[in-house]
């Protein structure tokens, strides 16, 4: 046996809260959330729900390598956030932390995701066009930057 086991994906918890905004501002470092904002998020379950990649036994921003969050309401969800530390990147997890949205909002009964993303972001554009994602509008000069807004949607199969 050799390598290092691999980040695995979880249910958050509060005890998470510390590593997620590690990566949370190491993804979004003009405007992350702040402390409260996790606290808030973690607290509105079953409506949220929240997945991290964890390797567990590591310090580093206490194990956790990204985290995705969910809100679902009767057929459609929506991607709240997606993030893996930049460290951590280029090798999958957010595939798979997406992939793991779909199924738990497939299993709340949705019908479709919903998701925004910014215009530049390129990487992420990418990863949600893979995942079957398509454009439905353009919300322009939507983020303080100017920058315009995507919305996306992909329709879930059961
Ligand atoms: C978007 C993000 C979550 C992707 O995480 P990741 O773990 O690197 O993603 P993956 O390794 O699963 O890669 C998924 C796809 O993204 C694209 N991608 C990933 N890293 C890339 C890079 N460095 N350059 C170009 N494309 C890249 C590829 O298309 C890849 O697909 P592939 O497996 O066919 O190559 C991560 O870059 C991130 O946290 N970014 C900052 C926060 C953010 O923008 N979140 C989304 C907000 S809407």
């Amino acid at each position: 046996m050799s390598g290092v086991a691999p980040a695995l994906l979880r249910p958050a918890t509060w005890r998470d809260i510390p590593g997620m905004l590690a990566v949370e501002r190491a993804a979004f470092p003009d405007e992350p959330w702040d402390e409260a904002g996790l606290w808030a998020e973690l607290a509105s379950r079953p409506r949220r729900a929240y997945v991290v990649a964890a390797r567990e036994g590591q310090q580093g921003h206490e194990g956790i390598e990204g985290y995705a969050g969910l809100d679902v309401a009767g057929d459609v969800a929506d991607v709240m956030t997606l993030a893996v530390h930049p460290g951590s990147r280029g090798g999958g997890l957010g595939s798979s932390l997406l992939g793991r949205l779909h199924d738990l909002a497939r299993g709340a009964g949705a019908t479709s995701v919903l998701l925004e993303v910014r215009s530049g972001n390129e990487v992420a554009r990418r990863l949600y066009a893979a995942h079957g994602y398509g454009l439905v509008r353009t919300r322009e000069r939507y983020y303080r930057s100017g920058e315009d807004a995507l919305v996306l949607r992909k329709e879930l199969h059961p």
